[in-house]
């Protein structure tokens, strides 16, 4: 989708002016200044010698090693994993600058206002139960039974829903009673009958990335079952996305070198209660792949924390399963077992936040998890069992991106099988091709004016300066011709763009891939010659341009009285 119809171009223009490449990327792989540009190991694939260069002049990437390229949107893009809109939105935090609401993400925001309205209203009336009902002195000694207090009830908008079938339904404002149902405030019985679904509960409101109330858990005081409701899935809540605590994890906390995932509403609280302030819940879920982008958005450290028991264990090894694909340099995934029938509330409550500090640093590494598991199923003292630890970790490891990570578990398992990590490699992937040869350089030299001419303006945009206003390519034809046309039609209109403004401008076109490469050229002119060049190209082309239109228009049957003028002025010029 042409992204223009989203996010305002101007305002593209105007965050990538503001974003310094080398400050972004050298926060993610720390970057060493060699001559004009910076350069590091490639994050994208596997070297021992930094091929990977940032041109802070064109505010641009490049691999000589693997070709990978791009702007800032497009290294936060591939390095992150984000969406084309999540990486123009973390980009526009750095840069202090709010993205505009396109007009589709404001339809949705007002489709759904109803229910954002509700929802809002709804935790306030639970949070005023909590404060001010009759059941106040059951529900105190409750939160004071479980070690909360005020400050974290307060910051994470903890709530109580009365014993009641239709409290929240008579409180809330009669414009908006129609949105408790499509909110899952209530149930339904039949024929416009309803009632609330939250009853005689604890409240933990679920909030979205920007504090909205999505959703609620809730939890009986007493015993009873289920102990703990959640909301259904609705418009505004998804369980396999939304993890409990984040939001308040985001706003406590500036730097997040790590975040814990753990399983309850409550551990997350009592984490809370004793400055752990790095902790999320999943809602009754397993974790989603969904969440693990979510989660190395914001840290390149998760730690799964489990049960030390059999559930806990498989519960783990779904979460590692679910956390191969997205391993790539740089983030780290970590296991930490709890002693069986503990959980991180029990825990930390009765050691307290150093000692469960402690334990979480003693947390496994995913590779050890992974070999040690594997290594247990097979007898390791045999030349079978050897090859039954490969069969097993195969489809494994064909889940992990390409990478130093895959490297690492490989040479790994090759001494667990010794076997020569050579063989290994031939042995899990029979086909795989060598990293192709980069592209740069190549027809560098006898490149057509036309190519020459767009690389110069795309790496140097302010030498548009020196070109003529009326420069017309006229006669031309071709794809490259109406490129250059519109690249000096776009620069002299909007002079102040730089290379990534302009690349952004073509990102998602075929021509946006082709001038990615021309980017990618490394110009080995002095800035003199690079202006000289340029109008010797643009010269030329303009000559050729009118020559051909001298041919086109001779061979016409009928010349219109402009086109005949217009022939005459060529001739005359030439
Ligand atoms: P647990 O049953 O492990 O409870 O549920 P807990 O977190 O230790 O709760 P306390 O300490 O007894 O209060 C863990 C999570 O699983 C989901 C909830 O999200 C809960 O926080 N769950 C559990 C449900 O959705 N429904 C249930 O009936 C139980
Ligand atoms: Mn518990």
């Amino acid at each position: 989708m042409p992204m223009g119809e989203r996010i305002p171009q101007e305002f593209i223009d105007e965050l990538v002016a503001r974003t310094d490449i080398v400050e972004l990327i050298d926060s993610r792989v720390p970057l060493r200044k060699a001559s004009h540009n910076y350069v590091a190991c490639c994050p994208f694939h596997n070297e021992k010698t930094p091929s990977f260069t940032v041109s802070p002049q064109k505010q641009f990437y490049y691999c000589f090693g693997c070709s990978v390229h791009g702007t800032a949107i497009g290294f936060l893009m591939a390095f992150d994993r984000l969406s084309f809109i999540e990486a123009v939105e973390e980009l526009a935090q750095r840069a202090g600058m709010m993205v505009p609401q396109s007009s589709k993400q404001q339809d949705y925001y007002n489709r759904h206002q109803g229910l954002y309205e509700v929802l809002a209203c709804a935790a306030e009336f639970y949070q005023q139960q909590l404060e001010a009902s009759a059941y106040q002195g059951q529900v105190k000694a409750y939160l004071r039974e479980r070690g909360l207090s005020g400050p974290i009830i307060a910051e994470f908008g903890l709530g109580f829903a009365p014993p009641r079938w239709n409290a929240l339904l008579h409180y809330t404002r009669p414009s908006l009673k129609s949105y408790l149902q499509a909110a899952g405030l209530t149930i339904s019985k039949g024929e416009d009958r309803y009632y609330d679904r939250f009853r005689d509960r604890l409240i933990f409101p679920i909030h979205d990335y920007r504090g909205r109330v999505i959703g609620f858990g809730g939890r009986l005081l007493g015993d009873g079952s289920p102990k703990y409701l959640n909301s259904p899935e609705t418009a505004l809540f998804h369980k396999g996305r939304e993890l409990y605590g984040l939001y308040q994890v985001r706003k406590s906390l500036h730097r997040c070198d790590r975040l814990l995932v753990v399983e309850g509403y409550m551990d997350v609280l009592a984490l809370a209660e004793h400055k752990i302030r790095y902790a999320v819940a999943t809602l009754g879920t397993a974790t989603t792949s969904d969440h693990l982008t979510r989660l190395f958005r914001i840290t390149p450290a998760v730690i799964f924390c489990f049960d030390g028991d059999r559930a806990g264990y498989q519960a783990a090894w779904r979460a590692l399963e679910t956390a191969l694909p997205l391993l790539s340099q740089g983030r780290q995934v970590q296991f930490m077992f709890l002693p069986q029938g503990e959980d991180p509330d029990t825990m930390v409550r009765a050691e307290g936040q150093t000692a469960f500090e402690a334990r979480l640093a003693e947390a496994v590494p995913l590779s050890d998890f992974l070999l040690n598991n594997l290594r247990q199923k097979v007898n390791l003292s045999s030349v079978d069992g050897c090859a039954r630890l490969v069969e097993l970790a195969r489809p494994l490891l064909a889940r992990i991106p390409p990478g130093v990570y895959q490297d690492m578990l490989l040479a790994r398992l090759a001494e667990l099988a010794q076997i020569e990590q050579t063989t290994l490699i031939r042995h899990l992937s029979p086909g795989k091709k060598p990293t192709a040869v980069p592209l740069r350089r190549l027809e560098q030299g006898a490149a057509s004016p036309t190519r020459r001419a767009v690389a110069i303006l795309l790496q140097r945009p302010k030498m548009i300066q020196w070109v003529d206003k009326n420069l017309s390519l006229r006669g031309l034809e071709g794809a490259g011709a109406e490129l250059l046309q519109k690249l000096v039609d776009l620069l002299q209109n909007n002079p102040h763009l730089n290379t990534a403004a302009l690349l952004e401008r073509w990102r998602d076109s075929e021509m946006g891939r082709y001038l990615e490469q021309l980017a990618g050229w490394e110009l080995l002119l002095t800035d003199e010659d690079m202006v000289l060049e340029l109008q010797a190209a643009l010269e030329r082309l303009q000559v050729q341009g009118a020559e051909q239109r001298i041919i086109t228009l001779s061979n016409q049957p009928s010349l219109t009285g402009a086109e005949q003028r217009e022939l005459l002025a060529l001739l005359a010029e030439k």
